[in-house]
């Protein structure tokens, strides 16, 4: 048994992680530094360890995953689950808009919903406990994906209420996250649904655990009743659980301010302005963190809906309005080989030239044998080809075999540039011979490229003439080289070759944060930099020793730097070809040290804090400039008072937010005295 102080010490961490957890994946907004939340969840997971009994299936550390396997059972859903009825143009929405408002027989409100392009789940709830959740399988019976649905960081496992219901939702990875993931997936997907469905039916959740997916709840299902689907939305949102702030709401008469106070993100106008809010939401499409492939046209009545009823498969009451899809026809001309700077090889279908989703595409990455294997591809075949969102074009399918006998084509035995063995690692085939001139060219030109070194007046044809006349062999010989032999080759005049010089020379400037990443090392990209940096190694020589202590304990320490990426990047620091290349770009005056900004860490007065800005300020014009203050002092802004707010910070004229304070006794903070707070004159 478990002292009664260590069950009381676990009851209060589970509810603070589960707030915490909460703030983070839900509200997007971090309520503490990630070194707080790893040491109250380490606490839980030490106490639960110790004493097993006391860990509860909603445990907020229960969302890692297990190597447990389990399968996949059926489950009857206790809700149907239907599909949505389709419309492809304006007009087809319109004459449906038409046709609903009519047979109502009642004044609607539409609420149009981005329709996501995920997995759609539902999740039950009982007693405010997550109990089951389940694909729609065939809208009766789905797959009870319950363990790796807790994985998910936006999936409530306790709501705040102990209520019983049923929520639908989709289940999605975001479009960065998956070009992330898919680069290191052992088969590559297409797109980041099929990620995100192959996620959510692994057999281990801590597989699942590993892809940060995410989830948007779009409908409830409660045991009272809720007259509209604008208060069922707020419900959820209240309960706890993650919500699309992309909505439009369409009403005959102009709604309320306290509709449109309460959901500063939503679009209300009236019935007219719909065709332009669609347009609208076409056009942001590309540029959205995830994929959508239309709108679902809701009635917000539940009286209504209840009017309308249901054909067989779906209901009266919305629609689904589908964007054109981004898919188009073509043919595999041929397939060709490509070798990364990483010495990856990666087959690219070269294909007739077609235009998807506004922009041409004739090269389709078909990463590896597997995938290939996978879609039974031959040259000459008809495919379709998609290209959704921003993300990459991919071959969804073959629509038909090619007639030349052609049979699924297979990757060559050797490098296509140096002829060298390949060998197998993962799903994908590797060029090991480190003096591969495409694997070097690779280097140099990942190393010069943008948001890289980003070196002027540079590019890769220039580095084929350099690299072929053997005047560089790898990165530092560009800060070496003899410029005077290149003048007068065809292409290089005088003036060129001086503008190259120039380019090489200012990139010496680039700052150790840009420089660590340009190297190229796997897994060591941007982000990670940043991290490194921050977490404490703020030159190489730290970094360096580090790996010749095979210290990866201390990256794994920093948060965000997982074992694998640790692992790899102090097996790479290790490499004397690396180390020959950084010794050399050292003596030619690059960064290899961090510059501090010299501003000292400010006292984290605010820290716990939630603070309201309100009304108008002599020092802080915009007042934006008072909420910046509050979180480099560890605090944390928000632009409503409510039951959360600690401080109101309250300038000239404030008004309604100052009332509220008063009422609810938040503490309320002058100009003056929070300049001193500030220990500003
Ligand atoms: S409402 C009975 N809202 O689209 C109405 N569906 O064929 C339930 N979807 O299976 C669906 N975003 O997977 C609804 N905002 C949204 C949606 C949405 C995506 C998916 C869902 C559903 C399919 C409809």
């Amino acid at each position: 048994m478990a002292p009664k102080e260590i069950i009381r010490e676990a009851d209060e961490l589970a509810s603070r992680l589960r707030h915490l957890q909460y703030e983070y994946y839900v509200l997007n907004k971090p309520g503490v530094s990630d070194q707080e939340y790893d040491r109250l969840f380490d606490r839980l997971l030490l106490i639960e360890q110790t004493y097993p009994h006391l860990k509860k299936d909603d445990s907020p550390t229960q969302r890692v995953g297990s190597d447990l396997e389990s399968s996949l059972p059926e489950v009857e859903h206790s809700i149907p689950v239907l599909s949505l009825d389709k419309g492809y143009t304006l007009e087809a929405v319109e004459n449906w808009m038409n046709k609903t408002a009519a047979n109502a027989g009642m004044d609607l409100s539409f609420i149009v919903e981005e329709k996501i392009d995920g997995v759609s789940i539902v999740l039950y709830y009982s007693d405010g406990r997550l109990v089951r959740a389940v694909t729609r399988g065939n809208g009766t019976v789905g797959n009870d994906v319950t363990e790796n649905i807790r994985t998910i960081g936006s999936v409530p496992l306790r709501l705040s209420d102990d209520e019983t219901v049923a929520v639908r939702g989709e289940i999605y990875l975001s479009k960065p996250d998956f070009e992330i993931v898919n680069e290191n997936q052992d088969i590559s997907y297409a797109n980041p649904r099929n990620l995100a469905a192959g996620t959510i039916r692994r057999l281990k959740s801590r597989e699942a655990a590993a892809i940060p997916l995410q989830m948007f709840v779009y409908e409830g299902y409660f045991e009272e009743e809720i007259h509209t689907h604008l208060k069922i939305m707020e419900r959820l949102g209240e309960l706890g659980f993650r919500l699309n702030e992309r909505v439009g709401y369409f009403t005959e008469r102009d709604v309320g301010s306290t509709v449109k106070a309460r959901h500063p993100g939503w679009i209300f106008g009236m019935f007219s302005a719909l065709k332009g809010y669609i347009e609208k939401e076409e056009r942001e499409r590309a540029g959205l963190p995830y994929e959508i492939d239309g709108l679902v046209l809701k009635v917000n009545e539940m009286a209504a809906r209840n009017t309308l009823g249901f054909t067989g498969h779906h209901p009266r009451w919305a629609i689904a309005y589908k964007f054109e899809s981004p898919e188009a026809e073509t043919r595999v001309i041929s397939i060709d080989v490509q070798v990364g700077r990483t010495g990856r090889i990666t087959p690219v279908a070269r294909v007739e030239p077609v235009k998807i989703g506004g922009s041409t595409v004739s090269n389709v990455t078909l990463h590896n044998q597997l995938y290939i294997d996978l879609l039974e591809l031959a040259v000459g075949d008809s495919v379709a080809v998609s290209k959704r969102g921003d993300v990459i074009p991919a071959v969804e399918r073959v629509i038909e075999k090619n007639e030349d006998g052609n049979t699924t084509w297979r990757m060559p035995p050797a490098c296509p540039s140096c002829s060298g063995l390949l060998q197998p690692s993962g799903a994908h085939l590797f060029c090991t011979n480190r003096y591969c001139p495409a694997q070097v060219k690779g280097k140099i030109n990942f190393f010069i490229g943008k948001g890289q070194m980003d070196i002027e007046n540079l590019g890769p044809e220039t580095i084929d003439v350099l690299f072929d006349r053997g005047l560089i062999h790898g990165i530092d010989d560009l800060y070496t080289m003899n410029f005077e032999s290149l003048i007068g080759l065809p292409g290089f005049g005088e003036k060129k070759v001086a503008l190259i010089r120039k380019g090489i020379e200012k990139s010496k400037e680039q700052p150790f944060r840009i420089v660590l990443p340009s190297l190229g090392i796997p897994e060591l990209g941007r982000k990670v930099a940043e991290l490194i940096i921050e977490g404490g190694y703020g030159d190489i020589d730290s970094l360096l020793a580090l790996a010749d202590n095979h210290d990866t304990e201390s990256l794994i320490r920093i948060h965000g730097i997982g074992e694998k990426t640790a692992e790899r990047i102090v097996r790479e620091l290790r490499k004397p070809d690396l180390r020959k290349t950084i010794n050399s770009l050292r003596n030619q005056g690059l960064n290899f040290v961090e510059e501090t900004t010299g501003n000292e860490p400010v006292e984290q007065v605010c820290k716990d804090q939630v603070w309201c800005v309100t009304g108008s300020f002599d020092t802080f014009n915009p007042r934006s400039l008072a909420m910046d203050e509050v979180r480099k002092r560890g605090g944390r802004t928000v632009s409503l008072v409510s039951g959360a707010t600690t401080h109101l910070l309250a300038g000239k004229s404030a008004g309604s937010k100052l009332t509220k304070a008063r009422e609810l006794g938040v503490t309320i903070v002058t100009e003056e005295e929070f300049l001193k707070l500030l220990s500003r004159p």
